[in-house]
């Protein structure tokens, strides 16, 4: 059995949030995700439209996620991946080389991202426009 374990805030879930979980979950048998904390958001100056609770639930119903957990800090990624017995650490490829170090425990894989999506794109896009026509 594989365990695959990956992070992210995942704030206003999107299809380019479900690529990666499904590619991620695709790469062995379990999948863990890592849910941004709205106090480590802060950290990241990141302000999520959901709050934590929310976001982990969101997670939680997709069937490609078997476990949520927790992300609170930069630096509690080699304990996950020991506590977790992680074999495969996934991230997107805008992390591409940055969690290197990781990989005297487990193997490393960049996932491409899709393009043109992002929950920054989605927070501009609902500014930009009246959607108060689609309420009527
Ligand atoms: N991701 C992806 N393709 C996208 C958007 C995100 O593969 N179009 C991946 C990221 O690379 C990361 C995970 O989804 O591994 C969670 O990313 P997150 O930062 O939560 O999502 P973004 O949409 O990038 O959010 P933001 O715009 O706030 O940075």
């Amino acid at each position: 059995m594989k365990t695959v374990l990956t992070y992210g805030t995942f704030d206003l879930l999107h299809y380019g949030h479900i690529n990666l979980l499904q590619r991620a979950k695709a790469l062995g048998d379990y999948l863990i995700v890592a849910c941004s904390t709205d106090e480590f958001n802060e950290i990241k100056n990141k302000h999520s439209f959901y709050n934590y609770e929310n976001r982990k639930r969101v997670l939680e119903a997709i069937k490609y996620v078997d476990l949520v957990i927790p992300e609170n800090n930069w630096e509690q990624k080699r304990d996950d991946i020991k506590k977790y017995n992680v074999d495969i650490f996934v991230m997107g490829d805008d992390w591409q080389n940055k969690f290197d170090e990781l990989s005297d425990l487990c193997e490393v894989i960049y996932l491409p991202r899709t393009p043109d999506i992002s929950t920054t794109i989605v927070k501009s896009y609902l500014n930009e426009k009246d959607i108060t026509v689609n309420k009527s």
